[in-house]
């Protein structure tokens, strides 16, 4: 299931524009906070589909029957990009379990890259709600690495992704490895570059919102 939330417009489809703007993205304070909001909003989007129950919540004035959500999610990014989305997310999201893993593109003399997986720090995933920000998702790869990890450790009950924007190959090739994947984005791209960068996106997300690093 694919959910490309600048389908329909809304304040979302103001910030992934900013995101891609080239004046903005001097403010690097500016895009944190645009990535975070966009975590806020698909948080908000994917508690709509969550389980709840019904509790009866005392006020001052009597009682009231408030639904809440039924269980915590977990909620999992891939470092360092990932960030910025994952505190959009837990802004919302306030009770729920973190998960952190770093997955990166290692580069190889010809050009090419392979993802290395070196670091997980994770609750027991088995039987919850998984949700994985993931803000560039460009040819997969890391993503459905990351995934296939977690996966290692238990069997979730939902997987969701959040993206600020998905490259359509990216979402091919994650649809093919694990099909039951929910994908929330902030808008879908055509293409990517040779090096795997999504056009017209926005350039390195790690680098917009972190600095610039010596590593590639
Ligand atoms: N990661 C990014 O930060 N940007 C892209 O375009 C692709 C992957």
């Amino acid at each position: 299931m694919i959910i490309n939330l600048s389908e329909k417009h809304s304040l979302l489809s103001n910030w992934v524009s900013e995101l891609r703007d080239v004046e903005v993205q001097n403010d690097r304070m500016r895009f944190r906070r645009n990535l975070e909001r966009i975590g806020e909003i698909i948080a908000y989007e994917i508690s709509k589909s969550l389980p709840y129950e019904v509790k009866e919540t005392q006020t001052p004035l009597g009682a009231s029957d408030c639904k809440l959500l039924a269980e915590q999610p977990v909620l999992a990014t891939i470092l360092r990009a990932g960030l910025p989305l994952h505190q959009g997310l837990l802004n919302y999201f306030d009770k729920a379990d973190s998960a952190f893993i770093s997955a990166y593109r290692k580069h190889g003399s010809d050009g090419n890259f392979e993802i290395s997986v070196e670091y997980l720090s994770s609750p027991d995933i088995e039987g919850r709600t998984l949700i994985i920000s993931d803000p560039m998702l460009a040819t997969g790869a890391s993503l459905v690495k990351t995934i296939q990890f977690f996966l290692d450790e238990g069997k979730p009950k939902e997987i969701h992704v959040a993206a600020a924007i998905a490259a359509t190959e990216g979402i091919e090739y994650l649809t093919r490895e694990i099909p039951e994947v929910k994908l929330w984005c902030g808008d879908i791209d055509e293409e990517l570059t040779a090096k795997g960068y999504i056009v017209p996106g926005l350039g390195d997300a790690g680098d917009l919102a972190f600095g610039p690093k010596t590593q590639y």
